[in-house]
């Protein structure tokens, strides 16, 4: 019989070594033959099967909404200041993206592993919140620098109304603004940020599309997924960033003394 020689590598998806190369096996013609967009492919290569449409018209939703965010954000920061010290593109890009984390952008996979089990365990808002708060955890998906109470995150709003649109159950969502009420009635800056609505939102695509099973899900959950979503849009921007300031001809940056508090 046949011996099969041991590897050392397992891939499961994609494959180069036929005509052409396919993404969990879907080759590279059909991809372009029917019009499959980026949404598509996130989903063959990311979850390994071909995702509805409404699916991966949200994936690449939240990818176009959170392309960029203005020079101002810590990403976009480092990447300008990398870019302006005469580093080359890779060097910029990976510079931003250094600062993707729990602070910023990189709370999306918490902020759906803390809705899941705080909805699934049955706890009302002010109990999420407050057994949190009890840990000195803060609540992953809650909080902003600049967005408001009363001056709200578009990207969360245009990714609610399509959610309630398109997706068959949306209770994860509603849960997470359920907490958001709560939190906002504690302080305005608690609101519902935007890898808060995209985590508790994939929770729902994952749950109600019929396309998981409980144990994917988990998987995916575990594993964290989801932060890849932000690092891959955000990519665009940082990208952006570093061709506008070798376009201006940007000279070094360094921080003016007077912003620094010199203190013993
Ligand atoms: N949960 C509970 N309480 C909070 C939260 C939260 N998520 N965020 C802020 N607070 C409260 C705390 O009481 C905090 O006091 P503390 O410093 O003693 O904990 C108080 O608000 C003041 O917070 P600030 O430090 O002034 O808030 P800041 O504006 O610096 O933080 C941030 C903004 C980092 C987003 C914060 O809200 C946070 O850590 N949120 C959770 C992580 C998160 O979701 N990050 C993604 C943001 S969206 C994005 O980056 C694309
Ligand atoms: C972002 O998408 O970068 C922002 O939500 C963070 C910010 O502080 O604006």
């Amino acid at each position: 019989g046949k011996v099969r020689a041991p590897t050392h590598i397992i891939s499961t998806i994609s494959d180069d070594r036929g005509d052409e190369p396919c993404y969990g096996g879907v080759p590279m013609s059909t991809i372009v033959e029917k019009g499959y967009g980026v949404g598509d492919v996130i989903s063959l290569l990311w979850f390994k099967r071909s995702l509805p449409r409404y699916c991966t018209q949200f994936i690449e939703i939240c990818i176009m909404l959170c392309a960029d965010h203005g020079p101002c954000v810590s990403g976009a920061h480092n990447t300008i200041v990398t870019a302006r010290a005469g580093k080359d593109l890779v060097s910029s890009l990976v510079s931003g993206l250094l600062t993707i984390g729990p602070r910023f952008g990189g709370a999306i996979d918490d902020a759906a592993r803390y809705f899941k089990d705080a909805y699934d365990r049955g706890l009302s808002p002010y109990e999420f919140v407050e057994s949190m708060k009890k840990k000195g955890i803060r609540v992953p998906g809650i909080g902003h620098r600049i967005k408001r109470g009363d001056n709200k995150d578009k990207r969360v709003e245009l990714l609610q109304e399509y959610a309630r649109t398109h997706f068959p159950s949306v209770k994860y969502m509603e849960y997470a603004v359920q907490v958001e009420t709560y939190t906002l009635s504690k302080a305005n800056n608690l609101v519902l940020n935007v890898d808060g609505a995209i985590g508790s939102l994939f929770l729902d695509l994952l749950a109600s599309s019929g396309m998981f099973t409980k144990q994917e899900i988990d998987e995916i959950i575990e594993i964290g997924y989801l932060n890849g979503l932000f690092v891959l849009a955000r990519s665009i921007g940082l990208i952006g960033h570093t061709f506008d300031q070798k376009r201006l001809k940007q000279p070094l940056y360094r921080h003016p003394w007077e912003d620094v508090l010199y203190t013993k």
